[in-house]
C-alpha cells in the first residue's frame, strides 16, 4: 500500500488501553507521524478529551472497569466525537469479536501485539478516508445552499414576473387597479385561516393573483365600458375565465396555476361560468378566489358607483352564502369583515 504523506500538522490520535505496556508500544509507534495522548481506560479520557479532539482514536477492547464496545457508545455521546473513526486494539482471534467490531461502526481493528507498519498504514488509510468523507460532505453543504439560493432567485423571479403581468392586467382596466394583488391577498388570508399548509397558501396567493389573465384577451372598449353591458358583449367579457385557463395550461411547473383563472366565475349553485360546476366540483381553489373576487369588486369604486359601505358588502355575503359561495369560505370571509372594524380591507377608493 502506498504510505500516505500529510502535510499539514500531524493529525492528533488518542490511545485508550487499559495495559501500560500496550500503551508504551502504541505510543512509541505512533509518535513517528502522529501527535499521541494516552489514557488507561474511559475516565482518564475523558479527562484528555476536555482540551484535546483527536482526528482518530485506538481503543482497546478488553478493559476492566468498562469494555471498548460500551466506551465507543459513551464517546459518540459527545458531538466532537461523533465521526471521529476509532480503531479497535484487540488480542482475540475469534470472528465474532471481529463482525462485532464493525457492527458498531469501527473503522478497522488492529491485532496485538501490534507490528509497526500495520498501525502506521492502517491509521494513514482511516485518517485519509475520514478527511475525505469530511471534504466531500463540506462540498455537499456548499452546493446544497447554492442550489437552494438559486432556487429561490427563481422562486422570487417568477413571482416578481407574476406580479408584473397582474399589474398589466389591472392597467386595461380604469376602475380595478389592483384588484389582483387585493384578491391574491384575500385569498391567502382565506387559505391561512382554512389551515392550509404554507407552501399551499402561497401557491393559492400566486393562482390567485393571476385568476383574470383572460382579461388580456377581451377588448378594452368592453372592459372599460361605463353604460350597461349588451347580452353580447357581457358574452365576450365570460369569455375572459377560458381564456385564462387557455393562456396559463402550459405552465408545466405548476400545473395548479390555471385552476383559478379558469373557474373563479363559478358559483356553489351551479349557476356560474365557464362549466357550471356546483358544489365541491368546483376546485377548492376556484371557491376561495370566488369569495375574494366578489368581496373586492363590492370594495372598490367602479366607474357607476362608489365601494359599496362595508354592512352592505357583509349582507350581500350572508345572502349568497350557500348559493354563488363555498359556506365555509363565506363564513370566513365574514369573519375578517367582522375583525375589520376600521374597513380598511378595501381599495383605497373605498371612500369610508
Ligand atoms: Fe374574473
Amino acid at each position: 500500500m502506498d504510505s500516505v504523506q500529510f502535510t499539514d500538522a500531524p493529525p492528533k490520535v488518542l490511545v485508550i488501553d487499559d495495559e501500560s505496556m500496550m500503551r508504551l508500544q502504541a505510543k512509541k509507534i505512533l509518535q513517528s507521524c502522529y501527535t499521541v495522548e494516552v489514557a488507561d481506560g474511559l475516565p482518564s479520557a475523558l479527562d484528555i478529551l476536555e482540551a484535546y479532539t483527536p482526528d482518530l482514536i485506538f481503543l482497546d477492547i478488553y478493559m476492566p472497569e468498562m469494555d471498548g464496545f460500551e466506551a465507543l457508545q459513551k464517546l459518540r455521546e459527545f458531538d466532537a466525537l461523533k465521526d471521529v473513526p476509532v480503531i479497535f486494539l484487540t488480542a482475540a482471534e475469534d470472528s465474532e469479536t471481529e463482525t462485532k467490531v464493525f457492527k458498531v461502526g469501527a473503522a478497522d481493528f488492529i491485532k496485538k501485539p501490534y507490528v509497526k507498519d500495520v498501525i502506521l498504514e492502517r491509521s494513514k488509510r482511516i485518517l485519509s478516508l475520514s478527511r475525505f468523507q469530511k471534504s466531500l460532505e463540506k462540498e455537499v453543504d456548499r452546493r446544497t445552499a447554492a442550489l437552494i439560493a438559486s432556487e429561490r432567485k427563481i422562486m422570487n423571479l417568477s413571482l416578481q414576473m407574476v406580479k408584473t403581468l397582474a399589474s398589466a392586467i389591472d392597467a386595461k382596466d380604469t376602475y380595478t387597479n389592483g384588484h389582483s394583488v387585493r384578491v391574491a391577498q384575500y385569498s391567502r388570508e382565506i387559505a391561512r385561516r382554512m389551515g392550509k399548509p404554507s407552501d399551499e397558501v402561497e401557491e393559492i396567493y400566486l393562482i390567485a393573483l393571476l385568476h383574470d389573465v383572460g382579461k388580456i384577451g377581451i377588448p378594452d372598449a368592453i372592459i372599460n365600458k361605463t353604460s350597461k353591458l349588451t347580452d353580447e358583449e357581457y358574452d365576450i367579457i365570460k369569455k375572459h375565465s377560458s381564456i385564462g385557463a387557455e393562456i396559463l395550461k402550459n405552465i408545466q411547473e405548476m400545473p395548479k396555476i390555471a385552476i383559478g383563472a379558469h373557474w373563479h366565475h363559478e358559483r356553489y349553485d351551479g349557476r356560474g361560468y365557464p362549466d357550471g360546476l356546483s358544489g365541491e366540483n368546483i376546485p377548492e381553489i376556484a371557491r376561495i378566489i370566488a369569495v375574494a373576487d366578489a368581496y373586492d369588486a363590492m370594495t372598490s369604486r367602479r366607474s357607476y358607483r362608489a365601494a359599496l359601505p362595508q354592512p352592505v358588502v357583509r349582507g350581500e355575503i350572508v345572502k349568497c352564502r350557500g348559493l354563488q359561495f363555498d359556506p365555509l369560505m363565506a363564513d370566513i370571509m365574514l369573519s375578517m369583515i367582522d375583525e375589520d372594524v376600521n374597513y380598511d380591507m378595501c381599495d383605497k377608493g373605498c371612500g369610508k
